[in-house]
């Protein structure tokens, strides 16, 4: 992580390096004005820097008191300037700053001249500023490859402002850790990270949360409790699946619980219904909904919502060893539903079946389960945006809304009632595929809207945004490979819950 700290603006002690924040068509700078500003703005301006959003530049400019070069970042036209400006001139400082080794930055926090309220685009810079830092090094050897993220940041804010800025700065940095933790465990080699290790992971947060229980169920516990889809899609696998139970409750008496649920496939081989090599050569990443609940849980005695929490997940590898369930087969899930499974690889569903019936046993006011669930969002939707499916407006309307302040694109997909027969099984309840490849994205909302009987709940399919395989110049904050998406999200709907 980065340590952000703050200083008043008149102090003498500080980095050399500073953060200069331009808006397009603007002579000076927020954070700058007078011959200075209109000098950096000519040496700029020779590199074709705008001030376009995302965009950024180092500039040594002549005569900047106390600074030996500054780095200029773009928030777009004033006008359309938003939060989520914030969070990529944030990002693109700290990929330049990066790439240049330059370890410790300074940020003049104006009292006014920027666009928004200061707790909001203080926490969203802050946080772009930590999303673009992270590196995965895990498994470089060669030195120069283990780049360290920045070391510090010194916002230099008036005794006004300067609480605000604090708050900002630690509220970002206990999302973004979280954020930083998932992203890890994504990225990690899939014989790394195993069920086993989501398990680990869980009991670290148990210990370092006040008010953070944990209960974990092995294969014994689940098969005396009848969880039949996990225990199915994990008989292919040597490794033992896992029910991961994390419950938070608030200090004083909460008036509202919610329930997260994870898919926590640690590598999705396709089973039998085998993926060809190509399609899994990223199949690590299916344990990113769960990756995203352990995120959630990270910090969250420290961001103390007022909610009670309880965060699910149904953790196995899908793999086709000889013990391995086949087409045909069937399963009777936790609810004591039977589901024919016709194509193995559509193991999501089955696993979450039982982690959603769990979840509802848990009598939440609401219940989230996010998985990458289906190519076919990413096909719908791209890399960028994560589907969204619900049986209680109201309900999705508040993520939407949590979404939107933390820059995370959420895009409603109907549950089309009609379709619902594409699952009918001819043997069992319900079959895990429709029959044809229409609407794949919504037949597996559809299919677990089977397990959810009262709840209000939504259904996040972030096949998408959970992984990137590639960089996206706008935005800076995301890097490629897993991003640790939902997390801010979740942690933002739940503190306004
Ligand atoms: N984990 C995959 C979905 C996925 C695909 C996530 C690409 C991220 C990127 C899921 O288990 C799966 O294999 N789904 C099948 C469902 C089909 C068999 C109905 C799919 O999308 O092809
Ligand atoms: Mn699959
Ligand atoms: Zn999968």
């Amino acid at each position: 992580m980065i340590r952000f700290t703050t200083a008043s603006p008149q102090s003498k002690s500080i980095p050399t390096s500073r953060v200069l924040f331009a808006f397009e068509g603007e002579e000076g700078f927020a954070n700058l004005t007078g011959s200075a500003a209109s000098k950096v703005r000519k040496e700029i301006a020779k590199d074709g820097f705008k001030g376009r959003e995302s965009e950024g530049t180092w500039v040594t400019p002549q005569g900047l008191p106390g600074t030996e070069r500054a780095l200029v970042v773009g928030l777009g036209s004033r006008e359309k300037c938003r939060t989520e400006s914030y969070r990529r001139a944030g990002g693109r400082a700290a990929r330049i700053a990066l790439a240049s080794r330059q370890a410790r930055l300074a940020v003049a926090w104006p009292d006014r001249g920027l666009k928004g309220v200061v707790s909001e685009i203080a926490q969203a810079f802050a946080e772009g500023l930590l999303l673009g830092s992270y590196r995965y090094t895990r498994y470089k050897t060669r030195p120069e490859d283990k780049v360290p993220p920045m070391e510090s940041v010194v916002f230099l804010a008036s005794a006004g402002t300067v609480g605000q800025v604090r708050k900002a700065l630690d509220t970002a940095s206990l999302y973004v850790e979280g954020v930083w933790m998932a992203r890890d465990l994504i990225n990690g080699a899939p014989s790394d990270v195993t069920p086993k290790v989501l398990v680990d992971n869980a009991r670290l947060i148990a210990k370092a949360n006040k008010g953070v229980t944990l209960k974990v169920f092995g294969k014994k516990e689940l098969q005396k409790m009848g969880a039949g889809g996990l225990l199915g899609v994990n008989r292919g696998s040597a490794e033992e699946p896992y029910l991961i139970h994390l419950h938070y409750k608030p200090q004083g008496t909460p008036k509202k619980s919610v329930a997260l649920v994870g898919k926590g496939i640690t590598f999705d081989s396709g089973g039998l219904s085998l993926k060809p090599a190509g399609s899994m050569e990223t199949m690590k990443m299916d344990m990113s909904g769960a990756a995203a609940v352990l995120g959630t849980f990270l910090n969250i005695a420290a961001l103390a919502p007022k909610v009670e929490v309880h965060g699910v997940i149904a953790t196995t590898e899908n793999m086709p060893g000889g013990r391995a369930y086949k087409p045909g087969d069937v399963l009777t899930a936790l609810n004591g539903k039977t589901m024919e499974v016709l194509n193995t690889d559509a193991e999501g569903r089955l696993v979450l079946a039982d982690a959603l019936t769990y979840a509802e046993r848990q009598k939440p006011d609401a219940m989230i389960d996010m998985a990458t669930l289906t190519g076919a969002c990413v096909i719908a939707l791209g890399a960028l945006v994560a589907g969204l499916l619900t049986n209680d407006a109201a309900l999705a309307e508040r993520i939407k809304a949590a979404a939107e302040s933390e820059g995370e694109p959420l895009w409603e997909m109907p549950l089309v009632a009609e379709y619902r027969a594409d699952i009918r099984s001819k043997v069992a309840d319900i079959k895990n595929i429709g029959g044809n490849r229409e609407a794949g994205t919504i037949i597996g909302g559809l299919f677990l809207q089977e397990f959810v009987e009262k709840t209000p709940w939504v259904h996040l399919d972030i096949a998408g945004p959970a992984w990137l395989d590639r960089d996206f110049p706008a935005c800076p904050h995301l890097l490629p490979g897993g991003t640790g998406f939902m997390i801010r999200s979740l942690l933002a709907f739940l503190r306004g819950f």
